[in-house]
C-alpha cells in the first residue's frame, strides 16, 4: 500500500462509512456508482443554504453576489482540475449523461449528416451510446464501433485505422471502463482521430476524480463527467467543450440566462459557456463540487490512482484464486473495479448475500448491456473502490464471496 498518506485516517472524513449495515460494519464497494461525500463537502452545501443561498448572475444584492461569485469560482476551479485553458470551458449539466446529450444534440444537429459515421466502443456505457443513437436517427449519420478482444475488456486497438474512415466525423469513447475497469489509451486514440480531422468526446465518469486528467495532454474535444463519482454532489456535471469548438456550437435547451436579447421571434444568445446554461442552475452543486475537487487534490490524484490500483489488484489476485469464478477486465493496468461472476449463481444473488454481510456491490448489466451480450453475459457482480477503502475491506469482501459459494454448495 502506499505509505504516504493514511488512508484508515481519511475514512473519518466520511461520516457515512461509520455504520453497521445488517449488524456488520459498512464495506462501501459501489464506487463505481456513486461515491461517499467528505465533511468537507457536506459542510460546504450547509454553509451555502444558511448563509449565502440566492440566484445567480440576476442580483445586485449582497446574497446573490456571494452565490454568482462561489458559483463562477467553482468554474474557475474545475478548468484547473482538469487543466483547460479557460473556465467559459466548462458548461455545468446534471452529470456525465447530461453532457453527452448536449454535446450529441448540438454538435451533432450542426455537424452530422447522412452517410457520416459516429464512430465508438463496444465498451461504452449507456449514457455514451443511446444520445448517440438518437442523433444519428435524426440525421441518418451510421454508428461504428472499436471491438473488445473478450473478457478483459480491452479494445482491439489493431482495428483502428481501418475504422477511422473519411466518413468518421465524430469519435466518443469512454476513459475508463465502468464494468470492466479498462483504462483506454484516449490521448494516442484522439490523437490518431485528431489527425483526420475527427471531433473527439471522451468519456471521464470513472476517471476524473481517481487519477490526474488533462484535458489539453488527452487532446479531446469534449470531455464530460460527473460530481458525485468524485465526492461533490449528485446532478451537478461538467461538459469541458474546446472554445473553438463551442463557439460555433449551437445551443441545447433555451431560455432565460442564456440570451443577449430576446425579441418575439428571434433571439441573440450569450457566448460559451452561459449560452449552454438556460435557467436557474444548480447553484449549490457547483459549490459543493469545488469543495470535493480541493478535498481531492489535498490528497492527490497521483495517489489515489496508486491506491485504487493497488487495492483491485489485490482484490482480483485473491479472487482468482477461488475455483468456479469467472473475473472480468484488463491483467495489466486495472483501475479500481473487479467485476465478477460465480458459477451458477447469479449476481443478484451474490450482491443480495453480500449486502446481508454488510458488502456493497453492485450487480446488473452497468448500463453496458451491448458489452454484457458481446461478453456472452446478462450481469455481472461489481466491487469497486475508491481511496477510503482498505486491503481489510478487501479481504471480508474475500471472506464474504466464499461463504457464498459455500451457501451455493459449490
Ligand atoms: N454508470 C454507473 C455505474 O457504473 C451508474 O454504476
Amino acid at each position: 500500500m502506499n505509505k504516504t498518506v493514511d488512508w484508515s485516517a481519511l475514512r473519518k472524513d466520511f461520516p457515512i462509512l461509520d455504520q453497521k449495515v445488517h449488524g456488520q460494519p459498512l464495506v462501501y464497494f459501489d464506487n463505481a456508482a456513486t461515491s461517499q461525500k467528505p465533511r468537507a463537502v457536506i459542510d460546504a452545501l450547509v454553509h451555502y443554504y444558511e448563509r449565502d443561498n440566492a440566484n445567480v448572475h440576476r442580483g445586485i444584492h449582497e446574497l446573490s453576489n456571494r452565490a454568482t461569485n462561489n458559483f463562477e469560482a467553482a468554474r474557475v476551479r474545475t478548468a484547473k482540475f482538469i487543466n483547460a485553458k479557460s473556465s467559459d470551458e466548462i458548461i455545468w449539466t446534471r452529470g456525465t449523461t447530461e453532457s453527452i446529450n448536449l454535446a450529441a444534440a448540438a454538435w451533432g444537429a450542426q455537424n452530422l449528416k447522412a452517410g457520416d459515421v459516429i464512430l465508438l466502443t463496444e465498451l461504452e456505457h449507456h449514457s455514451n451510446l443511446v444520445p448517440w443513437q438518437l442523433i444519428a436517427q435524426k440525421t441518418g449519420a451510421k454508428l461504428a464501433f472499436i471491438p473488445v478482444t473478450g473478457d478483459d475488456g480491452v479494445l482491439d486497438l489493431s482495428k483502428l485505422d481501418s475504422l477511422l474512415t473519411s466518413q468518421v466525423k465524430m469519435l466518443s469513447l469512454v476513459h475508463i471502463s465502468n464494468s470492466m475497469g479498462t483504462v483506454n489509451p484516449v490521448a494516442e486514440i484522439c490523437a490518431r482521430a485528431k489527425k483526420l480531422g475527427i471531433t473527439t468526446l471522451v468519456d471521464g465518469a470513472q476517471s476524473a476524480g481517481h487519477l490526474p486528467v488533462d484535458v489539453q495532454a488527452i487532446g479531446c474535444d469534449f470531455f464530460a463527467f460527473s460530481g458525485h463519482k468524485i465526492c461533490g454532489p449528485t446532478g451537478i456535471g461538467v461538459l469541458y467543450g474546446r472554445t473553438e469548438v463551442l463557439e460555433k456550437m449551437p445551443p441545447y435547451h433555451g431560455g432565460g440566462e442564456m440570451i443577449l436579447s430576446v425579441g418575439y421571434h428571434k433571439s441573440e444568445f450569450k457566448h460559451a459557456p452561459h449560452r449552454f446554461e438556460a435557467g436557474t442552475p444548480d447553484i449549490s452543486g457547483p459549490i459543493g463540487l469545488h469543495a470535493a475537487m480541493d478535498y481531492l487534490d489535498a490528497i492527490g490524484r497521483e495517489k489515489i490512482w496508486q491506491h485504487d490500483q493497488e487495492l483491485a489488484n489485490y482484490a482480483a489476485e485473491k479472487l482468482s484464486a477461488l475455483k468456479d469464478i469467472r473475473i472480468f477486465g484488463p491483467k495489466q493496468n486495472r483501475a479500481g473495479l473487479v467485476s465478477f461472476l460465480l458459477k451458477d449463481v447469479h449476481a443478484h444473488d451474490v450482491v443480495t448475500l453480500a449486502d446481508q454481510a454488510g458488502v456493497a456491490l453492485r450487480g446488473g448489466h452497468h448500463c453496458t448491456q451491448p458489452l454484457m451480450h458481446k461478453l456472452g453475459v446478462e450481469s455481472t457482480a461489481r466491487a469497486s473502490f475508491y481511496f477510503y477503502n482498505t486491503k481489510d475491506e478487501v479481504d471480508r469482501f474475500v471472506d464474504v464471496v466464499k461463504e457464498i459459494q459455500k451457501f451455493f454448495g459449490s
